[in-house]
């Protein structure tokens, strides 16, 4: 028995166990898993002893290259996924948009462009349908039979991505004959787009008024007949990017009733507020993204929403817009700021920091979130998602006690500043592989733009545990 890779003396993490034993690697597969390996003729030894041995991180939701609010998100697939492999983070769900009268294939096409040479590590794509008449309705099923087993949807932005509640039922229909699963961008566009006029017209033209415009009551509306449409037409669904205490009650409710409804949260609603935006000048526009930051309480809600699995995943919605030329579009007027903050590369240290290290959860519960439940919500594993013989080697040696300060100064990412610029966080990745591939050591990017692959993702499969 020889290895290309060992990794010796680790403690190996799962979402179900957590045990000491030694990983061999060969080719771009986990090849062997036991307390004691040989070492002989290895071409390459690690020693993890005191470090976890964790599944790669799984990313679902990423904006890379995309044109949104007159500009383009600023990390392409280079850099982004780049900063991903920085952060842990081996694999990423993107979105390729089907603008209207465009067909489903034509968006599929145009991001695998955007991918291809570029990607460090392996992606895979969302389709988001922003029109949907019959020729859209039958390509669904094409699309989740080559791998894009999964539409987002949008209930907000009104005449640029929103679909109306006929079209959201015919896709959630449609995904549910075919094994495709629904991600739902839920707040109600109409109302909301209602109360922005008024607050322009008042002459509220702060960063601060994206968020003040958007209520609770517009996300936990929308969450609601998100819910009701995939009642009614047999279909799970998953709300995306869930940032407030009314509509985590939503899917409880839904839960408790054990209809098949996932909901994701992300870092920057367990760790910033409406507090952010309290800076000078136009500042606030760094936090300007959609839903927008909470009340500080709700942070505590979402935290026990990932405890007890209300919520199953933590994606990032990783939108980095610059603050200088790309967020300045906006500023004399908040409705023209491009929405979305950069975060693709800290997912991993600060739900760590905040749910291990804080006590909220076990590491196990930790994996689950980031990476096992993510690949089995979206047809990834067991390929992805979890440490066993035959899945792919994608794996990060994270160190529990090392201490980190998140700043725009050290980051990877393609963008002049950090949400959460200044957070302490406790446990970073060290060594990061990608199918067999080290992409991360010692602090540098080691891997190879174009060394990425497309998965072909399978179907829906139901609950995740
Ligand atoms: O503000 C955000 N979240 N931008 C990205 C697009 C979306 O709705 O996810
Ligand atoms: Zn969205
Ligand atoms: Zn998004």
């Amino acid at each position: 028995m020889r290895f290309d890779t060992l990794i010796r003396n680790g403690t190996i993490v799962t979402a179900t166990d957590t045990y000491a034993a030694d990983l061999g690697i060969n080719g771009d597969k986990i090849s062997a898993i036991a307390a004691k390996l040989p070492a002989e003729n290895c071409s390459r030894i690690i020693d993890a002893a005191g470090r976890y041995i964790m599944p790669g991180g799984i990313d679902v939701h990423t904006h890379l290259d995309m044109p949104f609010g007159g500009t383009t998100s600023a990390d392409d697939f280079e850099t982004g996924t780049i900063a991903a492999a920085f952060g842990g983070t081996t694999t990423l769900i993107d979105f390729a948009i089907q603008y209207k009268g465009q067909t489903l294939r034509h968006a599929f096409d145009a991001w695998m462009k955007k991918a291809d040479g570029k990607a460090v590590a392996d992606y895979a794509f969302h389709c988001i349908i922003t029109d949907l008449g019959t020729a859209q309705l039958e390509e669904m099923g094409q699309l989740v039979h080559e791998g894009v087993s999964s539409f987002k949807l949008f209930m907000a932005y009104p005449g640029v991505f929103m679909l109306d509640d006929a079209s959201i039922f015919r896709a959630m229909s449609q995904a549910a004959k075919h094994g495709g699963l629904i991600c739902m961008h839920a707040e109600n566009g109409g109302a909301i787009d209602v109360i922005v006029q008024r607050a322009l017209a008042e002459g509220k033209r702060a960063p601060k008024y994206h968020a003040l415009t958007r209520p609770t009551t517009a996300e936990a509306e929308a969450t609601s007949r998100a819910i009701a449409l995939a009642e009614m037409a047999g279909a799970p669904v998953y709300i995306v990017h869930l940032s407030c205490n009314e509509a985590l009650e939503k899917v409880r409710e839904a839960r408790d009733r054990s209809l098949p409804v996932y909901a994701e949260t992300c870092p920057q609603y367990l760790f910033l507020s409406l507090d952010n935006f309290d800076v000078p000048g136009f500042e606030g526009a760094k936090y300007v993204f959609t839903p927008p930051l909470r009340e500080k309480w709700h942070q505590e809600k979402l935290w026990q929403g990932l405890a007890r699995d209300t919520l199953q995943v933590v994606s990032t919605d990783h939108c980095p817009f610059c603050f200088k030329e790309q967020k300045e579009l906006g500023i004399d007027d908040f409705t023209k700021i491009p929405n979305g903050g950069p975060g693709i590369e800290h997912r991993l240290s600060l739900i760590y920091t905040g749910g291990v290290h804080g006590k909220r959860f076990s590491v196990n519960r930790f994996v689950e979130l980031v990476s096992t439940a993510p690949a089995k919500l979206f047809g990834l594993y067991p390929k992805k998602g979890t440490i066993a013989i035959g899945a792919d080697a994608d794996l990060v040696v994270f160190d529990p006690n090392e201490h980190q300060v998140i700043s725009a100064k050290t980051h990877h990412m393609r963008v002049d500043y950090s949400m959460f610029e200044g957070i302490h966080t406790t446990g970073a990745p060290q060594i990061v592989f990608s199918r067999g591939r080290t992409v991360i050591e010692n602090g540098k990017f080691v891997g190879r733009p174009g060394a990425g692959q497309f998965v072909r993702r399978q179907t829906y499969s139901g609950p995740p545990s």
